[in-house]
């Protein structure tokens, strides 16, 4: 089936995550990777520049379109060399899909709820998820998407966003995240431009690399437990494709007519 991707050029944020040491890559590398099997051309965006130079360059050595931008999502001049360097090197944008995200500063979760939240977290929480992805966003559509009337955008939520995780950092901005989704589709509906999101439950990602086994939810025990109480609709945590085949369908020409959508990827997860 075609998907409609062909030739088409995408940004990905949050690309650049699959270390040497750990079995699964991120819901933006898994992402990237699925695109440029369907013929598109990708710009990768990530802070983590040898990671993303690496993947740009392994993806060019199959055969694929791909750079990568050294992007910090929460500054202003990486967000505007982003989109110049995309259109430098393709001539348009079509789709932009924001996955860029953090947990915390200690990578613990500490300073992450409610009562103790650190304003230090609860900066970086804002800045990377929604302030980056809220101008990211008004970049692309001001200076590409726009004036070409056309464009295919995907933010990244959370569950987290809609369960007991609201209060923390990370749950409200995701939360955020969310609604600007809804808004933001409404505003850009007219130039023939859709906007959606995903709302991924736990997902097995270099996100948890160092909390894993120590704070992280994501422990054998509590995956054990999950699967023992029936919280795991399909009876294993999602990896970073599962996220990603969601995100190609929004992207793709079978989601058409599908916009302003918050579409939980979650195989049914219940642990609120
Ligand atoms: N893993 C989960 O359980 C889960 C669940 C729901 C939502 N999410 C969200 O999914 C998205 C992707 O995360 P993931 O799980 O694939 O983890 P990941 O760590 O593999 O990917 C996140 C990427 O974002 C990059 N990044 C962080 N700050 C950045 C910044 N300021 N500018 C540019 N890039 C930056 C990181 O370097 C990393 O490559 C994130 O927004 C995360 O919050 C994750």
């Amino acid at each position: 089936m075609d998907l409609g991707l062909r030739g088409k050029v995408a940004i990905v944020t949050g690309a650049a995550n699959h270390p040497p040491d750990y079995p699964h890559p991120g819901q933006g590398e898994s992402t990237a990777r699925l695109l440029v099997q369907e013929g598109a051309k990708v710009v990768l965006a990530d802070i983590k520049a040898e990671r993303g130079a690496a993947l740009a360059e392994a993806l060019c050595a199959q055969g694929h379109e791909a750079i990568f931008v050294p992007t910090d999502v929460t500054q202003p001049s990486d967000r505007t060399r982003l989109v110049d360097r995309a259109l430098d090197a393709f001539g348009a944008i079509d789709i932009l899909v924001n996955a860029a995200g953090c947990h915390s500063l200690d990578g613990k979760g500490t300073g992450n709820s409610f009562p103790n939240i650190l304003e230090e977290d609860w900066d970086l929480m804002y800045n990377v998820h929604v302030k980056g992805s809220v101008f990211l966003t008004q970049e692309v559509a001001r200076r590409a998407m726009i004036p070409q009337k056309s464009g295919r955008i995907v933010m990244v939520s959370s569950l987290a966003a809609h369960g007991k995780f609201i209060s923390t950092a990370y749950g409200t901005a995701k939360a955020a995240i969310s609604w600007f989704t809804l808004g933001c589709a409404v505003a850009l509906g007219k130039y023939g431009i859709r906007v959606n999101c995903v709302s991924p439950g736990l997902v097995l990602t270099p996100i948890y690399r160092d909390v894993e086994l120590k704070d992280s939810p994501i422990t054998p025990q509590f995956e054990a437990m999950m699967k023992a109480d029936r919280m795991l609709g399909l009876d294993r945590f999602g990896a970073g494709t599962d996220i990603a085949k969601a995100i190609l369908f929004l992207v793709s020409d079978l989601a058409d007519y599908v916009t302003s959508v918050d579409l939980n990827v979650s195989a049914g997860q219940v642990y609120y």
